[in-house]
């Protein structure tokens, strides 16, 4: 759907679902997220096909791809969880092990927010994370997101109470 220099952004397609499968499969991934590893290839496969078929304009998550152009390679997804209003939206983000530290979740999610922002007029972006997911938290910071809080003990995440930080990005704090 858009590119960047390394990167396609795009729809997922179903032949994504054994790569998709495999790094949600990765501990490191799994970790503060609401799945557990290993990820079972029919889960893969039938939210793959959700994602192919969602409508990016419609209230709700919408999950990108996020493929390597020189190789073809699925290395990770960003979500947009975009709000009834149209106007707001919250973001998600992972990248597969073997591919992280090489500046592509900065990349992939600058690209997603350029186009939020500029072509389709949203306001806001939020996220948050697990308080203890450093790599998210410095991700964000690095993309210019505020820290707005901190929520204490608020998801149950894996039978432990967890806290939450609190990010936002305004579309005229975006330098893009
Ligand atoms: C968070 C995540 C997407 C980062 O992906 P990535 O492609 O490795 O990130 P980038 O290489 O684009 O890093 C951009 C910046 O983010 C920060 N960052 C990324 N990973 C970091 C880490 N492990 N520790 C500290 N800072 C980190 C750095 O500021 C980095 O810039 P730098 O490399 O110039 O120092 C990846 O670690 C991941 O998928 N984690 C597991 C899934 C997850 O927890 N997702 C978030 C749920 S809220």
């Amino acid at each position: 759907m858009f590119s960047s220099e390394r990167l396609t952004v795009r729809r997922f397609r179903a032949a994504d679902a054994p790569a998709f499968a495999a790094y949600r499969s990765e501990p490191d991934v799994a970790h503060y997220q609401s799945w557990s590893a290993p990820f079972p290839d029919a889960d893969a496969r039938r939210l793959v096909a959700e994602f192919a078929t969602d409508d990016p304009r419609q209230p709700g998550w919408f999950q990108y791809a996020v493929e390597l152009r020189a190789t073809g390679e699925l290395v990770g997804d960003v979500a947009v969880g975009l709000h009834e209003n149209l106007r707001q939206a919250d973001l998600g983000f992972t990248v597969a092990p073997a591919h992280q530290r090489r500046g592509y979740a900065r990349e992939a999610v600058t690209a997603v927010l350029g186009h939020l922002f500029t072509e389709r007029g949203l306001l806001r972006v939020a996220a948050e994370c697990d308080a203890r997911n450093t790599a998210s938290a410095a991700l964000l910071a690095a993309l210019g997101f505020r820290r707005e809080g901190l929520r204490r003990e608020h998801t149950l995440l894996k039978g432990e109470w967890t806290d939450d930080l609190l990010f936002g990005l305004l579309a005229r704090e975006w330098p893009g």
